[in-house]
C-alpha cells in the first residue's frame, strides 16, 4: 500500500519525538548477528497512542509490521503484547486496531489472540473525513 502513504520522515520524526509525541512506537531489533542482508537489525515495529470511548481509557495501535523473514517466530505476538502490557499500566481496558478485509494474515493473526471483529460483531464501520470533506468540515467549524 505504498502509494497510499503521504508521511515523510520528518513528519515522523517531527510527530513521535517531541515533547507531546502524537504517538509511540516500540522497535523489534535482533543483534548484530542477525541482520538481514540489507544490514538492518530493527526489523519490527508496533506504532500506538491512546485514545478514549464509552469504556474509558484506550490503547489504539496503529500498525505492526515485523519483516517477512522474521515472522512466525512470535515477535509480532510480543509487540502486541507490549502495547497492551503498556495500555494497561496506563489505566486501559481495551488495545483497538483496525485491519483490512483482505489482509487474512493479519486477521487471522488477531482472532487467534482473542481479539474480536467489531464489524462483524457489532456492525462498527471505520469511517474518516479527508480531502475536500474534510476541509468543508472545518472550514462550517471555524463560522
Ligand atoms: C501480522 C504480523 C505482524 C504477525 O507477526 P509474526 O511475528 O509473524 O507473528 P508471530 O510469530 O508473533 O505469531 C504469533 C501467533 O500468531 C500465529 N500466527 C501468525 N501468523 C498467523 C497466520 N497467518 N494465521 C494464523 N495464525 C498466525 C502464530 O502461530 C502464533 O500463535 P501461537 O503463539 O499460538 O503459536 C506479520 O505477519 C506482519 O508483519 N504482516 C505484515 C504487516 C501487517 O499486515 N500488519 C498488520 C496490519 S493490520
Amino acid at each position: 500500500m505504498t502509494d497510499h502513504i503521504t508521511l515523510t520522515q520528518k513528519d515522523l520524526e517531527q510527530d513521535g519525538f517531541s515533547k507531546n509525541p502524537f504517538f509511540h512506537v516500540i522497535i523489534a531489533e535482533v543483534p548484530e548477528k542477525y541482520k538481514t542482508k540489507d544490514g538492518h537489525t530493527k526489523i519490527g515495529f508496533s506504532m500506538y497512542f491512546y485514545i478514549y470511548s464509552w469504556k474509558g481509557k484506550a490503547v489504539f495501535m496503529e500498525d505492526l509490521y515485523v519483516m517477512p523473514e522474521f515472522r512466525g517466530k512470535g515477535i509480532g505476538k510480543a509487540l502486541m503484547s507490549k502495547v497492551a502490557q503498556l495500555g494497561q499500566a496506563a489505566d486501559c481496558t481495551q488495545l483497538k486496531f483496525t485491519a483490512l478485509n483482505w489482509n487474512k494474515t493479519a486477521l487471522d493473526f488477531y482472532l487467534n489472540q482473542g481479539c474480536v471483529d467489531l464489524t462483524s460483531d457489532l456492525g462498527y464501520h471505520y469511517l474518516c473525513c479527508h480531502g475536500d470533506a474534510f476541509q468543508k468540515m472545518a472550514d462550517k467549524g471555524s463560522g
